[in-house]
């Protein structure tokens, strides 16, 4: 019923769709005004936190028109927001997934597919089968790890490094047998590895360099973006991470062999590459001979990897535009207060280790890690953080190998892994995510400070 059915003496004007939907976007907009301001911090009451999601009304907006188009899964704004990614890393395709742990599957995944073989040139890395191997850090993600056995593969542990957390480069060479086809490795807390010494490993090994770049958006080695150096790279939108778009993920493909099977991993293993909406983009729907299909049999339905489905929702990726905007003003954010905590805490060398970025690359730091020095008891630090209302967190797994899950897993470990098990007993992080202001970064500094110096 309309409103002048409802109210036949009124005079009524029915909006518009276009007129309807400002005035819902402008309400939204307006809540975000009044209910949506960081509240002023009042320290020891208010919390640090490690990380959070930072978002304006364009965010709300974007997510309300989402509601409004109806459209569900991924359409319009997902394409949008990979078309902003592709150029922001100037790469072949940004797929964008569920999260990041889905990125890490799709890639992982899409080098053990038999429908590659048919795309990949005579020399370079070959496609992946079970039993082979990829060197990956000890300390690391679970689901850095976890795509590696899913795919029947075999991890090859090599330990880190105290200071920059990441996969010690100079013990990767010698890691590489005669099964080693990739190198997986993460920007660990969005500290660059160091890309040069990777890239020459895998090119002159003919390895596969997959980076895991969740915690690392906009960080940059020699000048140029984490994440456009290896064949494909991850990125996590979950809210603890540079941008959100609540659970989310990417896949940046840099290498043309790879996009069509990393794509027909997210969307089912489908062959066909029909964008959400579209029915015959190749113009041979019905037209196909492949497999042992009969002639013409659907290209739609036409399965040429064993994939997922692992594609966003048009709701997430309407958030997912918004934050885009951001990225620059973020990255600029978190180095500013990582550069603050770093100011701050180097009266305490000595008694902790501080982060370590290599001289060519510039961070894009995910938090603030620190060492405790050997014999400071790190559950106690942890402990006076969070009294004083300061979150943290642990280097993920540690020493994964050390996780209950993982004791009887398939692997290999090269040499020790004795930087891994520090990290894992005397290594936090603390936030430096773009919602903290200078005083909470000079409140938190002031909180570790008195734990070395005031507590004795
Ligand atoms: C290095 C790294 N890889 C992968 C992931 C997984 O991302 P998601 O939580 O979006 O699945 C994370 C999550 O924090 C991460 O830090």
């Amino acid at each position: 019923m309309s409103l002048a059915e409802i109210f036949p003496e009124t005079q009524v004007h029915e909006e518009s769709e276009p007129e309807l939907r400002a005035r819902i976007l402008e309400l939204v907009g307006e809540h975000w005004r009044r209910f949506h301001q960081p509240k002023a911090f009042v320290p020891g009451h208010s919390r640090v936190p490690y990380a959070g999601r930072v978002y304006g009304k364009e965010e709300m907006q974007n997510l309300a028109g989402a509601t409004l188009d109806f459209w569900l899964t991924s359409g319009p704004y997902a394409l949008k927001f990979e078309e902003t990614m592709k150029e922001f890393f100037g790469a072949r395709r940004f797929l964008a997934v569920n999260s990041g742990s889905s990125a890490n599957l799709t890639m992982v995944s899409t080098l053990c597919q038999e429908e590659l073989v048919k795309r990949l040139p005579k020399t370079g890395p070959k496609r992946m089968i079970a039993g082979d191997e990829v060197i990956t850090p000890a300390v690391t993600f679970p689901t850095t790890l976890n795509p590696i056995l899913q795919n029947g593969l075999i991890p090859v542990f090599v330990d880190c490094e105290l200071g920059t957390y990441n996969i010690d480069p100079h013990q990767i060479e010698a890691a590489i047998g005669p099964r080693t086809r990739a190198i997986f490795a993460p920007h660990t807390v969005g500290n660059p590895l160091d890309m040069e010494m990777l890239c020459d490993i895998a090119k002159r090994h003919d390895l596969w360099l997959l980076e895991d770049g969740c915690d690392a958006l906009g960080a940059t080695f020699d000048g140029q973006l984490c994440g456009t150096f290896g064949h494909m790279s991850s990125l996590s939108f979950y809210p603890a991470h540079h941008i959100t778009m609540g659970e989310g993920g990417g896949v940046v493909v840099n290498d043309l062999t790879l996009m069509k099977t990393a794509t027909s991993m997210r969307d089912w293993g489908r062959d066909c590459y029909c964008e959400p909406g579209m029915s015959d983009t190749c113009g041979k729907r019905f037209g196909w001979t492949l497999g042992d299909l009969p002639k013409g049999y659907d290209h739609k339905y036409t399965y040429s990897s064993i994939g997922y489905n692992l594609k966003v929702s048009d709701m997430q990726a309407s958030v997912g535009l918004a934050q885009t905007h951001r990225i620059g003003d973020f990255v600029a954010r978190r180095r500013a207060n990582f550069a603050q905590f770093m100011t701050r805490l180097k009266v305490l060398e000595g008694d902790i280790i501080l982060p370590v970025v290599h001289p060519k690359a510039e961070a894009s730091p995910f938090g603030f890690p620190i060492t405790v020095a050997e014999g400071v008891d790190r559950n106690a630090l942890v402990r006076w953080l969070e009294d004083a209302n300061i979150e943290t967190r642990l280097v993920f797994g540690g020493n994964i190998l050390r996780q209950p899950g993982y004791r009887n897993i398939p692997k290999r470990v090269h040499g020790e892994l004795v930087n891994s098990d520090a990290i894992m007993n005397r290594s936090i992080f603390i936030g430096v995510y773009p919602g903290l202001t200078p005083d909470m970064i000079d409140y938190a500094a002031d909180r570790v400070i008195a734990f070395f110096r005031g507590r004795g």
